[in-house]
């Protein structure tokens, strides 16, 4: 059947085209649900406000990360250093959720989620806001205790991981 001709356009090509271009801080959203870990990369990440210090990632409810925040409801935001791509690698889906934390330094046993020893920046965050969108669900936290290093911050755009220059 002919879409009618009041329908919506659809800019999702379009949309995804644009973007690829336009290079992202990469993080890894990490979290503990009971005694279960768990981790995704994301692009989707962003500070909303210094008052309250808060910030926000993007999650897709398909993932294993959106139902154990839910559960948890805290999380940690890891920005990554130039040197982590087989992290990022390893947790936007290379490997299963079971076999990512063997990919790095990570501290199973720290609150809020598993730690990255060598995170460039390391935000514990409590749940505090979550409003679904489509697919996804903005989850905002509160800053609970933020720790960070000196570096440039790993970079993915046009499909794949860059340096800054
Ligand atoms: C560079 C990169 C950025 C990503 N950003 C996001 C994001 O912001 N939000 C999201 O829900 N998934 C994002 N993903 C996809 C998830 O990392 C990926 O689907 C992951 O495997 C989800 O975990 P699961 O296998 O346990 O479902 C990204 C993947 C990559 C490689």
């Amino acid at each position: 059947m002919n879409q009618p001709d009041t329908a919506a356009p659809d800019y999702r090509t379009e949309l995804r085209s644009a973007m690829r271009q336009v290079m992202a801080s990469v993080a890894v959203i990490t979290t503990t649900a009971g005694d279960r870990p768990a981790g995704m990369t994301a692009t989707a990440v962003s500070m909303v406000s210094l008052d309250p210090p808060s910030l926000l990632v993007c999650v897709n409810r398909s993932t294993r990360l959106y139902q154990a925040i839910a559960d948890a409801q805290r999380f940690r935001i890891t920005f990554l250093s130039q040197n982590h791509c087989e992290v990022a690698q390893a947790f936007g889906g290379q490997l299963p959720q079971e076999q990512r934390f063997s990919i790095g330094a990570w501290d199973l046993g720290s609150a809020y989620g598993p730690r990255l020893a060598d995170g460039l920046v390391d935000i514990e965050c409590a749940l505090e806001a979550q409003l679904d969108h489509g697919s996804h669900t903005i989850f905002i936290g509160g800053a609970a205790a933020v720790r960070y290093g000196e570096g440039p911050v790993l970079l993915y755009g046009n499909g794949d991981y860059h340096r800054a220059a």
